[in-house]
């Protein structure tokens, strides 16, 4: 009976499956930075139940912390979880805008302006719908660097954040109430290292209690960051602030495993020669010594994958050592010196590891031949930020 149900107490914790899905979908992307992925989820949720305020973003997301360590990430992944495609946002990048005439390439210049008819604004009612779907309409926005802004810019945002429109140089109308804005700051980020011993990208040796505080103080360092740089009427228009934390070393594994997934679906997916490859932890050892800069959390992460995995793979596919339905098993050579691979290579013993198609015909056996670790010597580059 309807009666009955009074007084029931109703749990607000409870989510619907969707919201579910999304944040399980985000939060196997996304490594550690709990808060950021409860956040987003949350939004989700108040959008799925249709209760975001009227003539406002869906919600406005401000993300501190250290270069490196998720922020632009987490807004790709919700692109990814939403619309399959991790470029399906409009990315404004600040550091872009860094003088306020720059403003004519978000919005368009006024008619009548040399070059009016030439520009294409970043910014349009296109642009921002560009993605949407019958189940979902929501545009994700994100503005990179924000501290970088021109003060043009930032009297734009502010307008945006506040009443979700945008008018264009020409007068058109931009209804930005679809829109979920993310917007990504490193401010704090040195004093957050500092904090930190032994710098960026690794927590310390210290366990409970001690971590604790210490995640407390960096999450205030970096707040106190923000408050001194940005008015408080820009910081009274953001709805959540999340302060991204410094990657651990066991994170900094576990987001090599997502990018060496990556790689095999990019293998796969290439057609030239399906074959699956290993990696040993040697190997990945020597990928996170390479690739993790204490300064620059991940970033570095996936170049050092691409320079000593990917060119030596495709230096192997492309000199026909290796073929379809190999496995493929990948060392750490420590023998190597110099400008040399320091990967090696070689044809697991099991054999074939994905069955042939039928127009390609069964190698012959030649398990655990070692091949030549790289046609061609990698050329070391200089790291550029
Ligand atoms: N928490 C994380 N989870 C998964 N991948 C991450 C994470 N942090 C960094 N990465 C990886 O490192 C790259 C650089 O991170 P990014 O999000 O651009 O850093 P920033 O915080 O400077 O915006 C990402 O593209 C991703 O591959
Ligand atoms: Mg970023």
């Amino acid at each position: 009976m309807a009666t009955a149900a009074i007084g029931k107490a109703l749990d607000p914790r409870q989510k619907s499956s969707m919201a579910q899905d999304f944040e399980n979908a985000l939060r196997s992307k996304i490594v550690g930075q709990e808060s950021a992925v409860e956040k987003v989820a949350a939004m989700y949720q108040v959008y799925l139940a249709g209760l975001n305020p009227p003539n406002r973003p869906i919600g406005n997301l401000l993300f501190l912390g250290p270069t490196g360590s998720g922020k632009t990430r987490v807004v790709e992944a919700v692109a990814e979880t939403l619309y399959g495609d991790a470029r399906a946002l409009v990315k404004i990048d600040c550091a872009e805008f860094q003088h306020s005439h720059e403003i004519a390439k978000l919005i368009g210049s006024p008619p009548g302006y040399l070059g009016h008819r030439e520009t294409h604004p970043i910014l349009t009612q296109e642009a921002l719908n560009q993605w949407h779907t019958d189940s979902c309409k929501i545009s994700l926005v994100l503005l990179d660097e924000i501290e970088k802004a021109s003060d043009a810019l930032w009297q734009l945002l502010l307008g945006v954040l506040d009443k979700a429109t945008l008018t264009l140089g020409d007068n058109r109308r931009v209804d930005m109430s679809q829109c979920m804005i993310f917007m990504t700051s490193n401010l704090g980020a040195v004093e957050m290292g500092g904090l930190v011993e032994g710098g960026i990208g690794f927590t310390p040796q210290a366990l409970g209690r001690e971590l604790e505080n210490l995640e407390k103080r960096m999450e205030s360092t970096a707040l106190d960051a923000a408050r001194r740089r940005f008015s408080p009427e820009f910081l009274n228009r953001i709805d959540h602030t999340v302060v991204f934390e410094p990657l651990a070393e066991q994170q900094l594994r576990a987001i090599l495993d997502m990018e060496l997934d990556r790689v095999q679906e990019r293998v796969l997916a290439a057609g030239h020669a399906s074959f699956l490859f290993h990696l040993s932890e040697p190997a990945k050892d020597f990928l996170l010594r390479e690739g993790v800069d204490r300064r620059y959390g991940a970033r570095h992460l996936k170049r050092s994958v691409e320079r000593h995995l990917v060119q030596p793979l495709a230096s192997l596919v492309a000199s026909g050592q290796v073929h379809q339905g190999d496995s493929i098993a990948v060392d750490f050579a420590a023998s190597a010196v110099g400008e040399e691979c320091t990967m090696s290579f070689s044809r697991d013993e099991t054999g074939a590891a994905i069955p042939a198609p039928p127009e390609v015909r069964a190698m012959p056996a030649t398990a655990g031949v070692t091949i030549a670790a790289s046609a061609r010597p990698l050329k070391r580059k200089a790291e550029n930020k």
